[in-house]
């Protein structure tokens, strides 16, 4: 898989983490809210690491990946911050929906532009291969199985699904191929 299939497939995956924060009970909410920062966090980190500090190389992105890297910045912040604060508190569910938000808007810029541009720069298909390869490995490494739901996944892409795949995106990333 490319780089954009196996970073919208985490998309697909962050979206149902976070309506389980809000759909689960309320003494399970803080564990959901847990479930999905990591998510987050291996995703976001995973995803500058690979395509972010590539794309940002080429003249005509750089000003968008700065504005993405932003957007994480922002997202981290809003995690934080639903974090700290009581599901009891008044400010929970707004900062929940303020989460929710910057979460869409994201993943629709990064989905509709940046995934255009970086088509643009980084058009060998081989490349885009091997970068989602990179991509899956990283994450899975920080995820280190501390997120099961996304493991039982129905719809979870072959490249994270059978031992083969994991052992080969492991050799690539260590290898840094
Ligand atoms: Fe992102």
């Amino acid at each position: 898989m490319t780089i954009f299939s196996e970073i919208k497939y985490d998309h697909r995956v962050i979206l149902e983490l976070f309506q389980s924060v809000e759909m689960t009970s309320h003494r399970s909410r803080k564990r959901e809210l847990r479930k999905l920062g990591k998510m987050i966090e291996a995703h976001s980190r995973s995803e500058e690491d690979v395509l972010y500090r590539n794309l940002i190389q080429h003249r005509d992105a750089r000003t968008l990946v700065l504005e993405n890297y932003e957007e994480h910045h922002r997202v981290d912040l809003l995690l934080k911050d639903l974090e700290e604060i009581s599901i009891e508190d008044d400010l929970w569910p707004l900062r929940l929906e303020d989460l929710r938000l910057a979460l869409v808007a994201h993943i629709q810029e990064e989905e509709r532009t940046l995934f255009k541009r970086a088509k643009k720069n980084l058009h060998n298909e081989r490349t885009l291969t091997e970068m989602g390869h990179q991509f899956r490995a990283l994450v899975n490494e920080r995820l280190d199985h501390e997120v099961p739901s996304i493991h039982s996944h129905s719809e979870r892409p072959d490249s994270i699904t059978t031992g083969a795949d994991a052992e080969e995106t492991r050799n690539l990333a260590s290898t840094g191929k």
